[in-house]
């Protein structure tokens, strides 16, 4: 299918709006943001829209003071959204909770209150370990409303996972749950809370929503339950919206990078809001009678982003699900669409190509023609996954948003943008760069490259989501993102533009991989497998994966006295589990007797990457520089013998 094939291409325009809207923004960056930031209610309006004299740490709306959740709820009582719903919430076991925007005010603010009466503060952080219920939301409502930084951990991570990222951000509160439903198992996260909280001096009171009800230990004086302390506050409590700098900390999120050490991206209030505001507008155009369903865990940034910034922000109907896609049947999504009249869905890659695994049947058993528009994330979208995305949800009629953008980026930064003008879709490209983002693709030397060579994307200018800094670490933000070609931002992807321009994303270019959208290090992998006692070396890579796109293979020698065996292999399986979290489980573990090292010392990855895919040794030619002809085919050989025995 050639793109000009699509029915919609000839509906669309050739970009000439998008192009104007593009161009103003980049001629006249300040006065097109103070336009934009109109669409958000700000307590005292900025003294300037970007000041840039200490780059790369840019200050957005700089003197600006406002308060996101005001944004997100308090404004909107003055309206007809006052009664509309903010959220349809849909448990795995099918229960449904709804919550209007007048609801979920007086939710937040008994929450706040109870933080407020526990000694919550200003720029106090505030850990959050929840499965997806509507109490995830409230709680960094609650939070933003005081001012106090938020910081969530997804629930598929470990307790050491969850106790690293508490103490490097120091929280003194944390909310979990008794546990969460995974496929009507009860997973208990009250447990794995406990033994993080073993190791988090910092944390003072634990907040434990019930939401499976079993009976978990509450630690005396320091563990209350939502519900009891919710209950002992006024049913009307107002706590008043904190003030806030819009350079001001609203949240930091822990996400992987090329060292064993997650990195502490910080956004903060007024600059990341207005992206959130304008993206999800220009992308999906959002009306009151959409529903609107991101099927992201708030546990990521699409989720904070998009399920309860930007849309609360607009006003609109979200849905959030706790579930998976699977469970009890392999229509659930569809059969939810359904039943709620779902307008909008965003979802990923690895969703759509599991679906297609599943088959059509289960689609087609339900009437889903209230969809009216779709989108992807996360990871490059397969031309084949796209096309059977368009075929099958879409019916031919629906346009595809492919939204590239990472954690760093607070919203969208490369997608079509039917809120602005549809431009012509092309399967498998996420078109072109928003407004105000400067796009490019560099070789080695930073050059832009010819039309259709891969390189290095980079973004030449600031925008207003942008993160403000790593977390107490501004040396490693400077180094990471702007150290390899000065105030350039680095983004690690790989990209091709093609002759109209359009950009096509290939993948990470650094040592991070995308295991179903979710990003794992695989130095991350490497630290927690030499830590355990049988392990010496350990070398960590991505392998193709129909469904997840790629998942981790790890090839580990063994220190002396121990020998290959399948429990020894079950147990390195359960230590990454229980150092990282069951998100980050290998594929396959690969014992080997000695991992190939390059004439200095250096694992050669290429050569293990080769031997993994089954790549004919010609491939690895450009191996040379690296050791011996020889050694390398010597190497291959025995490695693949060894493989081949298992
Ligand atoms: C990385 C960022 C963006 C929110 C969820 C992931 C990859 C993301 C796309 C896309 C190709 C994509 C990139 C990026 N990625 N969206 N539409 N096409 N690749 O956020 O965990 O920070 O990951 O996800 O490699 O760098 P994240």
């Amino acid at each position: 299918m050639s793109e000009t094939s699509l029915p919609f291409n000839d509906r669309v325009f050739p970009g000439k709006a998008l192009k104007e809207e593009w161009e103003k923004s980049i001629k006249k960056p300040q006065e097109f943001w103070a336009e934009k930031a109109k669409a958000i209610d700000w307590f005292r309006t900025w003294d300037k829209v970007l000041d840039d004299s200490n780059p790369p740490f840019y200050k957005w709306f700089k003197g600006g003071v406002l308060n996101i959740s005001y944004n997100a709820l308090d404004r909107h009582l003055e309206t007809p959204r006052k009664n509309a719903l903010a959220y349809i919430w849909e448990g795995e076991n099918g229960e449904v909770r709804t919550f209007t925007y007048y609801q979920l005010y007086r939710e937040v603010n008994k929450l706040a209150k109870v933080f407020k009466n526990v000694g919550l503060k200003k720029g106090d952080r505030v850990a959050v370990y929840l499965p997806m219920i509507p109490e995830l939301p409230i709680t960094l409502l609650a939070t933003a409303r005081l001012g106090g930084v938020h910081m969530v951990v997804f629930s598929g991570f470990s307790a050491e996972a969850l106790a690293d990222r508490i103490n490097d951000c120091e929280a003194k509160i944390l909310v979990t749950s008794d546990g969460a439903y995974r496929r009507g198992k009860i997973v208990t996260l009250k447990d794995t809370a406990d033994r993080a909280l073993a190791a988090t001096p910092t944390v003072e009171k634990v907040v434990v929503v019930k939401r499976t009800g079993q009976t978990v230990p509450m630690k005396e004086g320091r563990d209350v339950y939502y519900h009891d302390a919710l209950a002992k506050v006024e049913a009307n409590a107002f706590v008043p919206p904190e003030p806030m700098e819009a350079t001001e900390p609203l949240f930091i999120l822990y996400t992987s990078g090329t060292t064993g050490k997650p990195k502490g991206v910080q956004h903060g209030v007024g600059g990341y809001l207005v992206w959130g505001y304008w993206t999800l507008k220009w992308g999906f155009n959002p009306n009151d009678k959409d529903i609107w369903w991101c099927t992201a865990d708030v546990g990521w940034i699409t989720g904070h982003t998009y399920n309860v910034y930007a849309p609360l922000a607009m006003g609109i109907t979200s849905l959030i699900f706790e579930g998976t896609p699977d469970y009890p049947a392999q229509d659930r999504w569809w059969e939810i669409i359904e039943r709620h009249g779902v307008t909008i869905l965003y979802t990923t890659p690895t969703a759509i190509r599991m679906f297609r695994k599943f088959g059509e049947e289960w689609i087609n058993k339900h009437d889903i023609s209230s969809l009216r528009l779709l989108g992807t994330v996360g990871e490059p979208i397969n031309p084949e996954a796209w096309k059977w995305y368009y075929r099958v949800i879409g019916k031919e009629k629906l346009a595809i948003i492919d939204t590239w953008w990472q954690t760093e980026t607070g919203g969208f930064m490369i997608a079509p943008l039917p809120g602005i003008e549809l431009v012509p879709l092309k399967p498998g490209s996420a078109t072109n760069p928003l407004p105000s983002i400067q796009a490019e693709v560099y070789d080695e030397k930073g050059q832009p490259t010819p039309t259709g060579t891969k390189g290095f994307l980079v973004i030449k200018t600031p925008w207003p989501g942008m993160m403000e800094t790593l977390w107490k670490d501004p040396e490693r933000y400077k180094q990471t993102y702007f150290g390899r070609w000065p105030n350039i931002y680095y983004t690690g992807d790989y990209a091709v533009k093609d002759p109209d321009g359009y950009f096509w994303l290939l993948g990470r270019a650094d040592e991070v991989l995308k295991v179903a959208g979710h990003r794992i290090g695989t130095v991350e992998l490497e630290s927690a497998l030499v830590s355990h006692p049988s392990v010496s070396e350990a070398a960590v890579m991505g392998k193709e994966d129909p469904v997840k796109g790629e998942v981790p293979v790890a090839f580990v020698t063994l220190r002396n006295g121990f020998s290959p065996s399948e429990e020894l292999r079950a147990d390195l399986i359960k230590h990454i589990r229980n150092t990282i979290g069951p998100i980050a489980t290998p594929d396959a573990i690969i014992i080997v007797n000695k991992l190939p090292k390059t004439r200095s010392g250096k694992i050669m990855r290429r050569l293990l990457k080769a031997v993994l895919v089954g790549a004919a040794l010609g491939d690895v030619s450009t191996l040379e520089d690296e050791a011996s002809v020889e050694d390398i085919k010597a190497t291959y050989e025995e490695l693949k013998r060894q493989l081949e025995k298992k």
